[in-house]
């Protein structure tokens, strides 16, 4: 069945009550559409944890800087629902703008820590905020249980645990691995953008990332494995923004490599930036 669309918080709320009312549980998996198998992954994965999936859409404006890619940003709302459908969805909250940020709004969501770790905050310094902004009105709105982001987006993953901890929101927040491409490449609603000679260059970023984890788990410093997939990466041609090891918890810089480490990466193939990140 097509899962049931609804665009204002109160018909939102009218439909949680009724599965709450039935004692279910339910996930949220918030998203900005153009919607792909990395997505649906956690729409399947949310379904093992609860009965019951929102799926919300809504290219969020205060994540992106005047000068970012929010008027090209891909929107295909019916395709969205065909796969939500597919995935098993069960409810879509797809609001407006106006019913996120009505006319007065004045509020924003702040969270230090991993946000100012030095890696998309330094790049996207208005991102977090947007984010922090926008994911903690998503839990308030859909009151879930559990909330379902990717790994691909790694601090952004860190932050968002981090926030819910620390205002004690009640829900729980799980990571779930990249979803790749059978050559490497980590899904994003942003590589559809890619030509196709810059799609098959792209693969190069994983390769560099695994290299420089190698590199790691064989007695490499941190700083010189990273230094080392950087210099392979520009070599291809990518204008990188960071290359970097970092505590998999905190995102501080390690200061031995026995701590869990993740690496993390953020490059311009042509005009398209794509970020990516492993574990060590
Ligand atoms: O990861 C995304 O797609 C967005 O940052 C999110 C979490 C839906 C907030 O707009």
């Amino acid at each position: 069945m097509t899962p049931k669309v609804v665009r204002t918080v109160a018909a939102l709320r009218q439909e949680t009550a009724k599965w709450r009312a039935e004692g279910l549980r339910y996930a949220v998996v918030p998203t900005m559409g153009a919607l792909h198998e990395g997505h649906l992954t956690l729409v399947r994965e949310g379904l093992k944890r609860a009965p019951k999936v929102i799926t919300t859409i809504f290219v969020n404006p205060r994540q992106f800087a005047a000068t970012e890619d929010l008027g090209r940003y891909p929107r295909d709302e019916a395709g969205d629902l065909a796969k939500l459908q597919g995935a098993g969805c069960d409810l879509v909250f797809a609001p407006p703008p106006e019913e996120v940020y009505p006319l007065g709004f004045a509020t924003t969501v702040s969270v230090a820590g991993p946000a100012k770790a030095g890696l998309e905050d330094r790049f996207r310094p208005q991102f977090f905020d947007g984010v922090t902004t926008i994911v903690s009105k998503l839990f308030i709105q859909t009151g879930a249980d559990f909330a379902m982001f990717g790994e691909k987006d790694y601090q952004q993953l860190m932050v968002v645990t981090r926030m819910a901890r620390d205002l004690d929101l009640p829900i729980e927040v799980i990571g779930i691995p990249t979803v790749r491409e059978a050559d490497g490449l980590a899904m994003s609603s942003r590589n559809a953008y890619l030509s196709p000679e810059e799609r098959k260059k792209a693969t190069a970023i994983h390769r560099a990332l695994s290299y420089a984890a190698d590199h790691i788990r064989a007695g490499e410093t941190p700083h010189a494995a990273a230094s080392r997939a950087e210099h392979v990466l520009t070599g291809d041609g990518f204008k990188i923004d960071y290359i970097a090891a970092r505590n998999a918890l905190s995102l501080a810089e390690p200061a031995t490599s026995a701590e869990p480490l993740r690496l993390l990466a953020a490059v311009w193939n042509g005009k398209t930036r794509l970020i990516d990140n492993i574990a060590v």
